[in-house]
């Protein structure tokens, strides 16, 4: 693909660099869908096919057939990711200055859904585990958030979230029945809990009112592709279907809604067989690393009995281990293995059906010569979990307010005017219309210092954060 005057395709280079040999423990999970198919079927709402909003024909059709398979009332196909059914589900049920309950460990677009509709959030806080692995929120957490909180919308859960941790929606549906009000739950990375009994309890059997699945993540399907279900007829539906269509291309993008079409059609007919293989495989892989004698696997026993843990999540953390998560992984990456994410002291893979039969081997005797190689080293301490500071103005009033750039040292005592996103995992640690802790500030300090990515923090000439100007 080089002349005709173009000499240079940077996306492609680095896409054709990052292909060979390759163990893959990441989303998107590439599972059976046939490759050639993308480019052929790129058309437009020609005769016979159908539009993306208020469908009629073929997309309303598969769209029927995925609700039944993912046991919802409505399903629609989302073609910008979770992030879109997160963000257009704040703006159906909150309006500004409404209450949303919801964890701390929430994903960035719920954090965009929170400055786009002018809702308030009431941030419930997130356990932790060994090593500092973030668990998920705790239904005594959420029941004293929901008392302090007559008026709230609704609850919006992240389950499970990026280390495979779920929060108990059973409980919380109950919970939440009792004042009528919805649960709306984030569980981007859990589409395959309902396919397999070994799973999860899934969003759909807990009985919650609406949940986002990214087919593209867990299930196969292309990115950004991805699932919004509901469970029955609410009075907020056309809301909700008015925001997606703002929210989203104008144009079906057919080859993303195929693969949504096809990953439907896999799961139903063989889903249940590939996450039983890809489960024998998880677990034989966590048991031959627990003989380590630097590394485990994050088990269920180690979690508040209310979680569950995903088990094809495989989080490996160490406490004696001289290498950093973002060393190992670069390690790993040298040896042909990518995996998920990295922290201070472990890191995440995930175990899919896409994965080759020597995947597995080839992680495990990795983590086996990089244990030999370094050997053990004095005890790492994980920095302690981000404070949760006060809100003084709504996400969507300090956003919109008038603002100015200060240097981070400076800004303790301001109001932040900005999401400050540590990525992955994609989940805010600062917020619009936040006071700035001096915690904090240390805090991202001794991140930048680890390596660590932000995804909205200037840092030229020197980190800078946009605060409310007085
Ligand atoms: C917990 C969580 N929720 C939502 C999303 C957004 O999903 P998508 O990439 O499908 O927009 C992500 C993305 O990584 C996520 O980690």
């Amino acid at each position: 693909m080089t002349g005709e005057g173009y000499s240079s395709y940077p996306i492609l280079e680095a896409l054709q660099k990052q292909l060979p040999s390759r163990h893959r423990f990441h989303v998107p999970a590439h599972c059976v869908l046939p490759h050639q198919y993308w480019s052929r079927y790129d058309l437009t709402e020609l005769p016979g096919l159908d539009y993306l909003y208020q469908p009629r024909g073929c997309i309303a059709a598969a769209q029927e057939l995925a609700a039944s398979v993912f046991r919802a009332g409505k399903t629609f196909f989302l073609v910008n990711g979770s992030s879109a059914g997160l963000i257009a589900s704040i703006l159906a049920f909150c309006r500004p200055g409404e209450t949303l309950l919801l964890g701390r460990n929430s994903h960035r677009s719920v954090a965009a859904g929170l400055i786009l509709s002018g809702a308030r959030p009431k941030f419930i806080p997130v356990a932790e585990g060994p090593a500092g692995i973030p668990l998920n929120i705790k239904i005594a957490d959420a029941a004293r958030a929901l008392k302090c909180s007559a008026a709230a919308r609704g609850l919006l859960v992240t389950s499970p979230n990026y280390w495979g941790v779920g929060s108990a929606l059973t409980a919380l549906t109950a919970l939440l029945q009792q004042r009528g009000i919805p649960l709306l739950v984030d569980e981007a990375h859990g589409g395959h809990f309902i396919f397999h009994e070994a799973f999860p309890v899934s969003a759909a059997r807990a009985g919650a009112t609406l949940w986002v699945n990214s087919g593209h993540k867990t299930l196969g399907a292309l990115t950004p592709g991805a699932y919004l279900h509901v469970r029955e007829n609410i009075p907020e539906m056309r809301k909700l279907e008015e925001a997606l269509s703002m929210l989203q291309t104008a144009s079906p993008p057919y080859p993303v809604l195929l693969s949504l079409d096809l990953a439907r059609g896999w799961l139903e007919k063989c889903g249940h067989s590939a996450f039983n293989a890809a489960l024998e495989t998880a677990i034989k892989l966590k048991r031959a690393i627990s003989e380590s004698r630097v590394f485990q696997c994050l088990e269920q026993q180690e979690l508040p009995p209310e979680m569950q843990l995903d088990p094809l999540r495989l989080t490996i953390y160490w406490h004696r281990f001289p290498l950093t998560g973002y060393q190992l992984c670069e390690l790993l990456h040298e040896r042909g293995i990518e995996i998920e994410m990295a922290g201070t002291a472990y890191i995440v893979a995930m175990v899919h059906p896409g994965l080759s039969a020597d995947a597995a081997t080839s992680l495990l005797r990795a983590l086996q010569d990089l244990e030999k190689r370094f050997g053990t080293g004095s005890p790492i301490r994980p920095p302690d979990p981000y404070p949760l500071p006060a809100l003084i103005l709504t996400p969507r009033e300090a956003a919109t307010a008038k603002t100015r750039m200060v240097p981070l040292r400076e800004a303790a005592g301001l109001i932040a005017a900005q999401l400050v996103t540590p990525f992955p995992p994609g989940v805010p640690v600062l917020y619009p219309g936040e006071l700035i802790l001096p915690e904090t500030i240390a805090r991202f300090e001794a991140d930048l210092k680890a390596g660590v990515h932000f995804q909205d923090l200037a840092l030229k000439p020197q980190p800078l954060l946009a605060v409310v100007a007085e």
